[in-house]
C-alpha cells in the first residue's frame, strides 16, 4: 500500500480509502466490520463516512454507517492508527427529518456544531480526523450536471459563517483536518483565499466523483489541487459498478445496487452506454479486467491523494484492493488518454 500526505496536514492516509456509505442498507454492521477489518489487514488506514450515511438517504437508516464504525471502534486501542473521515451535509431544502425541530439542513454555526457532537457520538470518539463540507450551501447543481447554470437565488449562509464555525472545532480538537466535497475550481480558491485571510486551517482535501466516465475534475479542479496541496479523495472509481461491466447487455445481477436501489441516473444518459462499452473493450486490449483498468486510472492519477472504493461483499473488497498491485504502464497511460480525447466526461 502506498500512503499520502493529506494536504498540507502531518496525516498520513492510504491511496485507497474505504467506503462506508452502503453499511446500514446494502450491508449490515457484521459486513462493515469485516470489512473494515479486512482492509486494516491490506494497509488501509482511511474510511469514509457522512452523517448522511447510509445510502440512499432516509430518516430511518441516517447515522447508520456512522453508528457501524462507531461499535467498530468502540473495541480498538489503536484509535490513532485510523484516520477516519465523516461529512456534514449540504444544503438540503426537504430534508425536515436531517436536524431537530424540522429545520433543513445549512451550514449556520448553530447546525455545525449539532453535526460535529452528534457525528461524534455516533462514531464514538473523540475527534474526527477529516471532516468534510459534503456539498456547499449555495445554491447550485451539485451532482450530474454537464456545465454550470445560475440558478439566480443568492440566497446562502455566508463562507465566513461555516468555516469559522468548523475552525473552532479543529481549535478545540473536535476535529483534525477540515475538506471539501461535491466543489466547484469557485468554491475551492474561495477557501484556500478564506483561510489565507483569517488564518484558518486550510482545506486539505477535495472528494469529488472520478471515474473513466466523470472526468470533470481534470478541467479546472486538477490544477489547484495540485499547485494548492488540494489532493482528490475520488469517489464512485467503478462509477457506481458500471466499470466492472456487470450491467453490459443490460445485465442485471441479483443484489446489485441497481437492483435494489433503482436507477443509477449519472450513468445511463444515452450516450453513457456506448462509453461504458468502450472501457470494457479498452481493458480487455490492455490485459486487464474492467477493476483493474478502473482502479488503477485513478489511483495513478497525480493530484490523487486516495481513491474511495466501495464494496458490497468482501470478494468485491479483496478484487479492488488487489487492483493496487496493478503495475500502471506508459502504454496503459497512452491508451488512457486516447479514450478520453475522444469520450472527454460522458457521465458528468
Ligand atoms: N462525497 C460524495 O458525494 C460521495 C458520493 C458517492 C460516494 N462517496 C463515497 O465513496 C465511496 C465509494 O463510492 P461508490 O460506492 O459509488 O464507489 P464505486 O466503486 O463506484 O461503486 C462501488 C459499488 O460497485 C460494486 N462493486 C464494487 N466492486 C466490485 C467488483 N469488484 N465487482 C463487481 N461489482 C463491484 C458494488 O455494488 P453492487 O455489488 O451493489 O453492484 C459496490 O458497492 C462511498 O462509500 C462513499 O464513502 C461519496
Amino acid at each position: 500500500m502506498d500512503y499520502r500526505r493529506l494536504g498540507k496536514t502531518d496525516i498520513e492516509v492510504s491511496s485507497i480509502c474505504l467506503g462506508s456509505m452502503m453499511w446500514g442498507s446494502q450491508c449490515d454492521e457484521v459486513e462493515g466490520h469485516r470489512q473494515m477489518d479486512y482492509a486494516l489487514e491490506r494497509g488501509v488506514n482511511f474510511i469514509d463516512c457522512a452523517e448522511l450515511y447510509a445510502v440512499p438517504p432516509k430518516p430511518e437508516t441516517r447515522g447508520a454507517s456512522e453508528a457501524i464504525i462507531g461499535s467498530w471502534l468502540h473495541n480498538r486501542q489503536d484509535r490513532d492508527k485510523i484516520i477516519i473521515a465523516s461529512k456534514i451535509v449540504g444544503r438540503f431544502d426537504h430534508a425536515d427529518w436531517m436536524r431537530p425541530g424540522g429545520k433543513p439542513p445549512r451550514h449556520t454555526k448553530e447546525q455545525i456544531d449539532f453535526a460535529v457532537e452528534r457525528s461524534l457520538k455516533a462514531l464514538q470518539t473523540d475527534y474526527i480526523d477529516l471532516y468534510q463540507i459534503h456539498w456547499p450551501d449555495r445554491p447550485r447543481e451539485v451532482f450530474g450536471f454537464h456545465s454550470y447554470r445560475d440558478l439566480g437565488i443568492d440566497d446562502m449562509i455566508p463562507f465566513e459563517e461555516t468555516y469559522e464555525a468548523l475552525s473552532r472545532h479543529v481549535e478545540a480538537g473536535r476535529i483534525r483536518a477540515l475538506g471539501l466535497s461535491n466543489e466547484s475550481p469557485w468554491g475551492a480558491m474561495k477557501f484556500l483565499q478564506l483561510s489565507e485571510k483569517h488564518g484558518w486551517p486550510r482545506m486539505a482535501s477535495i472528494q469529488n466523483v472520478y471515474n473513466l466516465l466523470s472526468r470533470r475534475f481534470d478541467y479546472g479542479l486538477a490544477e489547484i489541487a495540485v499547485r494548492e496541496d488540494l489532493g482528490l479523495l475520488a469517489y464512485s472509481p467503478l462509477a457506481q459498478g458500471y466499470l466492472t461491466g456487470k450491467y453490459a447487455g443490460g445485465n442485471l445481477p441479483e443484489k446489485s445496487r441497481k437492483k435494489m436501489f433503482g436507477r443509477l441516473e449519472r450513468y445511463e444518459a444515452d450516450h453513457a452506454a456506448d462509453a461504458i462499452d468502450a472501457c470494457l473493450t479498452l481493458a480487455n486490449d490492455l490485459g486487464l479486467t474492467p477493476v483493474q483498468l478502473a482502479l488503477k486510472f485513478v489511483e495513478t492519477r497525480e493530484f490523487l491523494t486516495s481513491n474511495i472504493i466501495g464494496a458490497s461483499s468482501m470478494a468485491q473488497l479483496k478484487e479492488n484492493i488487489d487492483a493496487h498491485e496493478i503495475k500502471w504502464t506508459p502504454e496503459m497511460e497512452k491508451a488512457v488518454h486516447k479514450l478520453h480525447v475522444k469520450l472527454r466526461s460522458p457521465c458528468p
